[in-house]
Order: structure tokens, then sequence, then C-alpha cells
């Protein structure tokens, strides 16, 4: 009887050892593993520095077009109006020149906030109340080096595009329409 309890308690202890080693391990995949697993890192296809750009305004580059919509990233004709040629000695503005205007290709950068395609998002609604543009963006004006670009495995979205939530959080803050139908069409 007496050898039978020990042997029960001594098992139900190496069983509460194997329990929490498992549940380390669980929350160390949690934690730690699947997120570094979940996205993987691209590289955009230049690196393009605000800062150097400082002598040009915003506007000269992220325009609205007359009937309202948004430029977005400016095309490779704008950067051939100063870059023809090259003006310095940056291995970025190497590749630029030699590789997408010389071959007059467009430039695929990707765009860290991008929305998923059931979502309308519209800058002119935005620029209409003056929203900032660092209020949902990342604040590029010194940046000198692009920071990684991080894409989900699953959704194929960039990591840093704004959550619902946030969208919400705003729109019920400054009371702007929160129906459904506004941001999903
Ligand atoms: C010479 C042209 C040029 C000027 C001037 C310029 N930008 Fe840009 N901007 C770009 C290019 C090219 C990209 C794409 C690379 C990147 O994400 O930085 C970009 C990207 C951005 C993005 C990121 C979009 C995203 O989510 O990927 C924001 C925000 C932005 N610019 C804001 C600004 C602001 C604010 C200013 C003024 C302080 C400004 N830009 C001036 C060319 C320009
Ligand atoms: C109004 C003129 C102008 C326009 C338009 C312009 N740039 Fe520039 N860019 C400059 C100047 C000036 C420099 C700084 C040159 C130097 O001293 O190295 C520069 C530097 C650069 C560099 C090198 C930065 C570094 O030191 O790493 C890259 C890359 C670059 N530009 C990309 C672009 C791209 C892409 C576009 C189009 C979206 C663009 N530029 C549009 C004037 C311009
Ligand atoms: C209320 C939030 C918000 C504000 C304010 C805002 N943006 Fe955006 N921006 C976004 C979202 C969301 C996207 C992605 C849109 C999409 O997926 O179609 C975006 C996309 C962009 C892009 C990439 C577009 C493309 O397709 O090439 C640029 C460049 C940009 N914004 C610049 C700016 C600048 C400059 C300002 C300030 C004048 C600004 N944004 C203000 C939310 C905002
Ligand atoms: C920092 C505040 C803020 C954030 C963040 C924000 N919005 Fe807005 N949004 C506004 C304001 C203010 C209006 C203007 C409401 C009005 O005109 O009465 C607006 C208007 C809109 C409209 C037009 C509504 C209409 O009635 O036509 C759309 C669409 C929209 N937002 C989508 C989005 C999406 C999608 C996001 C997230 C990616 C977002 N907004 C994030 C403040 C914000
Ligand atoms: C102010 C803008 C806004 C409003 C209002 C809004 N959504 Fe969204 N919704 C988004 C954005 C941005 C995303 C994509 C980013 C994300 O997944 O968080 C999204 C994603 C989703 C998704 C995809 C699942 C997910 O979480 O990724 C569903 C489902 C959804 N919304 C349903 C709704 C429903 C139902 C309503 C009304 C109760 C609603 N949304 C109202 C902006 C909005």
């Amino acid at each position: 009887m007496k050898e039978e309890q020990k042997h029960s308690s001594g098992s139900s202890v190496l069983g509460l050892v194997i329990f929490f080693s498992g549940f380390i391990v669980a929350l160390a995949v949690g934690w730690i593993v699947f997120p570094s697993l979940l996205f993987s890192e691209r590289i955009q296809p230049i690196n393009f520095s605000h800062a150097a750009h400082q002598d040009s305004t915003c506007e000269d580059c992220h325009a609205f077009r007359p009937d309202g919509t948004y430029t977005g990233i400016p095309q490779l004709d704008k950067c051939k109006e100063c870059h023809e040629s090259q003006l310095g000695q940056s291995e970025s503005e190497r590749i630029l020149v030699e590789e997408y205007i010389a071959k007059d290709r467009e430039i695929p950068w990707l765009v860290y906030a991008y929305q998923p395609d059931n979502v309308f998002f519209s800058h002119a609604a935005h620029k209409a109340k003056n929203v900032p543009c660092v209020r949902c963006h990342r604040d590029v004006a010194k940046e000198q080096k692009l920071p990684a670009y991080r894409e989900n495995r699953l959704t194929g979205y960039s990591e840093g595009t704004m959550k619902m939530i946030e969208c919400e959080e705003c729109h019920a803050a400054q009371s702007a329409n929160n129906d459904c139908g506004i941001c999903h069409k």
C-alpha cells in the first residue's frame, strides 16, 4: 500500500514537470516563434531617403488630382525631372538611374499602409478635416533609410497597415461615420 502511494505521488510530480515544460514550450512558440514565422521581410527596390528631398515640399510628390483622387507615391516621370543622370555618389541613386530611369521601368514600391481589398479609404475625406499624415503614417520627413517591410505570410498584407479598431476609434472620437458601409463597399 505504502509503496503504491509513493509511486503515484512520484509520477504526479513528474506529470506536473512534463505539463509545465510543455506549457512553457507552447508559450515560447506563441510569443516568439509564431510571430517571427508569421511575417516575412521584403526588401524595397530602392532605399528612398525622404531626408535627401527636404528641398521639395510634400505636395511636389504627393498631390491631389483635379478630380480629388490622391496620386500616392509619385511615378518615375517625377524622379526623371532631377535624376536623368546621377547627382551624387550613392548606390541607391545609381540603382535608380541605371535600373529604372535608363530602362524606363516603374519602381515597384511596397506600400506600408496598404489595406485589404475590401476596405475603402479616401485621402480627400481626411485632408478636408486636416488629419495630419503622421496620425496614420510613420514620420518620414527626416528618414534616411526605409524601415523593414514585413508581410503577413497568411494574408499577404503589410504589418504596418492600420487596423480597423484604430480607424473606428478616431471616427468615434471625431463623430465621423462608423457604419460598416463607409469603409467596406
Ligand atoms: C521627391 C519625392 C517625394 C517627396 C518630396 C516626398 N515624398 Fe513621400 N514618398 C516618396 C516615395 C518615392 C515614397 C515611397 C517609398 C517610401 O515608402 O518612403 C514615399 C512614401 C511616403 C509615405 C509612405 C506611404 C506608405 O505607407 O508606404 C508617406 C506617408 C509619405 N511619403 C509622406 C511624405 C511627406 C509627409 C512628405 C513631406 C515631408 C513627403 N512624403 C515628401 C516620394 C516623396
Ligand atoms: C526636385 C528634384 C528631385 C526630384 C523630383 C527627385 N529627387 Fe531624388 N534627389 C534629389 C537631390 C538634390 C538629391 C541629393 C543628391 C546628393 O547630394 O546625393 C537626391 C537624392 C536621391 C537619392 C540618393 C539618396 C541617398 O543619399 O541615399 C535617391 C535614391 C533618390 N534621390 C531617389 C529619387 C526618386 C525615387 C525620386 C522620384 C520619386 C526622386 N529622387 C525625385 C533631387 C530630386
Ligand atoms: C486617416 C489616415 C490617413 C491620413 C491622415 C493620411 N493617410 Fe496616406 N494612407 C492611408 C491609408 C489607409 C493608405 C492605404 C490606402 C489603400 O490601401 O488604398 C494610405 C496610402 C498612402 C500612400 C501610398 C498610396 C499609393 O498607393 O501609392 C501615400 C504616398 C500616402 N498615403 C501619403 C500620405 C500623406 C503625404 C499624407 C498627409 C498629407 C497622408 N497620406 C495622410 C491613411 C492615411
Ligand atoms: C485621426 C482620425 C481618423 C483616422 C485614424 C481615420 N479616420 Fe476616416 N475620417 C476621419 C474624419 C474626421 C472624417 C471626416 C468625417 C466627415 O466628413 O464628417 C473621416 C472620413 C472618412 C471617410 C469618408 C466618410 C464619408 O462620410 O464619406 C472614410 C471612407 C474613412 N474616413 C475611412 C477611414 C479608414 C478606412 C480609416 C483607417 C484605415 C480611417 N478612416 C481612419 C478621421 C479619421
Ligand atoms: C472606419 C473604418 C471601418 C469601419 C466603420 C468598419 N471597418 Fe471593418 N475593417 C476596416 C479596416 C481598415 C479593416 C482591415 C484591417 C483589419 O483587419 O483590422 C477591416 C476589416 C474587417 C473585416 C476583416 C476581418 C478582420 O478583422 O481582419 C471584417 C469582417 C470587417 N472589417 C467587418 C466590419 C463590420 C461588420 C463593420 C460594421 C460593424 C465594420 N467592419 C466597420 C475598417 C472599418
